[in-house]
């Protein structure tokens, strides 16, 4: 394994996409490190003994350049001879530490956004005109000192990217890392190859032995259990817990009662063809009882993650071990707002919704820094059986957050019959295999209806099915017609207390995938 890899460092002003750019700098077989905003030149140094830092990359935040407390860089980041590209509140930040005029947001820019490339030179080498990008913004930057040169502007921002070419340090208001930036892959291909002159020596396979050290290194000589949901995550962070403890790790699936139709028994069926210590943790019971009277969807989270807890604590009692291994990743963490300058979205059930006391000696995540198609790629390389590999994620309460509202046997009753009529018909379509994620949800919403020839007074089921690569962003799927009209058809005629079927066409942002 190479040690000392060409390195983009990114700084981190605790935007929703920052991490985004570290991995879409790993994508081109670069590595890419992700740190404070407020790292010091010598700390850069520092760094540079492990890596060869080869450019900065200041991301984006919710901050404004003028708030009393927005968080700063160093400004001898910016003399050290290595090149910088500011994104969105990076490019803010540059122009106004550079002595530009930076405009307070008089209203926000947001969304997709056409703008026009006055140069394509530099890193915006072999840009049309006219160019589809994403921009989130207010603050807007509309003027620079004269070594600054104007690249691009839109016709609400004047300064839309910039360069000093000399100094090599770019600033651009939109987000290349972001799908919806059309040529946003280029974009960062020529700043990473053309710009800090990287060498692709970075690649995935180094990434599995990083993961199994670690996973050695932390629990050492102890024993271990892991929380397997079954899904890709728990099951790659599982494989590689077994490479690196083998017979000192108990696997331990917890089944809380949310689970979709058939799923704990398929979950048991493959995992005990591991040659892994593997436990089936029935819980049904004590979750809905914890649930009883709990309708925030917040709160439910926090019951819930607090629950896994104390069953993966009796769990460990009994194989006598002290470490905790999960299958947590970056958006699970990212959307649970752990970084000092971002949000909290909603508690995944294995960050934020953690009880403050736990008795472990600690939690071991080795999967934290990755995204799922990033896990799925471990998975393949793994040889992980194919439909755990292409199996659409599910979240780890399950059921209970996309059933709104209190929990009740009825609705998880319902809301898995609805799920399995969701999954039938869209797997028996074609559109299947481009969707990240469909099932159902049961809404808190009660409508009238006609059923045979009377009144019925039921409940409403909304349809999801989203498009996406990595949860960060989403789109929701053109599902065709016909589909759509049998899944309404089967749902009302199969389930006696639905009346109404509704279909999400909300993207992420704004809205979440799960409904709560
Ligand atoms: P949202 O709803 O935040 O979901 O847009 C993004 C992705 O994460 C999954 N998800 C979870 N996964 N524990 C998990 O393991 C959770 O608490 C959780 N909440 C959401 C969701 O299914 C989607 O793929």
């Amino acid at each position: 394994m190479q040690t000392r890899y060409d390195t983009i460092l990114v700084l981190d002003f605790g935007g929703q996409y920052c991490h985004l750019i570290g991995r879409r700098i790993r994508e081109h077989g670069v590595y890419s490190e992700i740190v404070p905003h407020d790292i010091t030149p010598a700390e850069i140094e520092a760094l540079n003994q492990k890596f060869n830092v080869k450019g900065l990359i200041l991301s984006g935040g919710p901050a404004s350049v003028y708030e009393p407390n927005a968080p700063r860089i160093n400004p001898k980041v910016l003399e050290l001879n290595l090149p910088v590209l500011g994104l969105c509140y990076g490019h803010q930040l540059i122009a106004q530490i550079v002595k530009g005029k930076v405009s307070p947001a008089t209203c926000r820019e947001y969304g997709i956004a056409e703008v026009n490339i006055d140069k394509a030179e530099g890193m915006l080498k072999g840009l049309e005109n006219k160019e589809t990008v994403w921009m989130s913004h207010g603050d807007t930057v509309s003027a620079l000192p004269p070594e600054y040169e104007v690249l691009a502007h839109t016709e609400s921002c004047p300064v839309a990217a910039y360069r000093n070419e000399q100094k090599a340090i770019y600033g651009l208001q939109w987000h290349p890392e972001v799908i919806h930036t059309k040529k946003g892959t280029l974009m960062l291909r020529n700043y990473i190859f053309e710009v800090c002159r990287c060498e692709a020596n970075w690649k995935m396979e180094d990434l599995i032995e990083k993961m199994v050290k670690e996973i050695k290194t932390e629990v050492s000589e102890a024993k271990a259990i892991i929380g397997l949901s079954g899904g890709i995550d728990s099951s790659v962070a599982t494989a590689l817990a077994a490479q690196a403890l083998g017979d000192k790790l108990t696997a331990v699936f917890v089944d809380h009662g949310f689970m979709r139709e058939g799923e704990p028994e398929a979950i048991k069926e493959t995992f005990e063809k591991f040659d892994i210590n593997f436990v089936m943790a029935k819980a049904q019971q004590r979750f809905m009882e914890k649930l009883k009277g709990i309708s925030e969807p917040e709160k439910k989270r926090k019951v819930i993650g607090e629950e896994f807890i104390r069953v993966f604590e009796e769990n460990a009692r009994q194989s006598g071990a002290e470490y905790l291994l999960q299958g947590t990743i970056y958006p699970d963490r990212i959307e649970s707002g752990f970084r000092k300058n971002s949000d909290v979205i909603k508690s995944h059930h294995n960050v934020a919704g953690l009880p403050s006391k736990m008795d472990f000696k600690k939690i071991v995540e080795p999967l934290r820094d990755l995204y799922k198609d990033e896990v799925r790629k471990v998975a393949v390389m793994l040889d992980l059986p194919r439909e755990l590999v292409n199996r659409q994620p599910f979240p780890g309460p399950g059921l209970a957050v996309r059933i709104v509202g209190e929990m009740t046997e009825e609705k998880v009753s319902i809301t898995k019959k609805a799920d399995a009529i969701v999954r039938q018909e869209i797997e028996k379509s074609c559109v299947a295999e481009k969707l990240w994620q469909y099932f159902a949800v049961l809404t808190d919403t009660k409508a009238t209806g006609v059923k045979g020839d009377s009144r019925a007074y039921g409940y409403v089921v909304a349809v999801r099915a989203m498009e996406s690569r990595e949860a960060m962003t989403a789109n929701f799927a053109r599902i065709p017609y016909p589909v759509l009209e049998k899944i309404s058809t089967r749902i009302t005629n199969e389930i006696p207390q639905v009346t109404h079927v509704v279909y999400d066409i909300t993207h992420k942002p704004p809205a979440t995938i799960e409904w709560e």
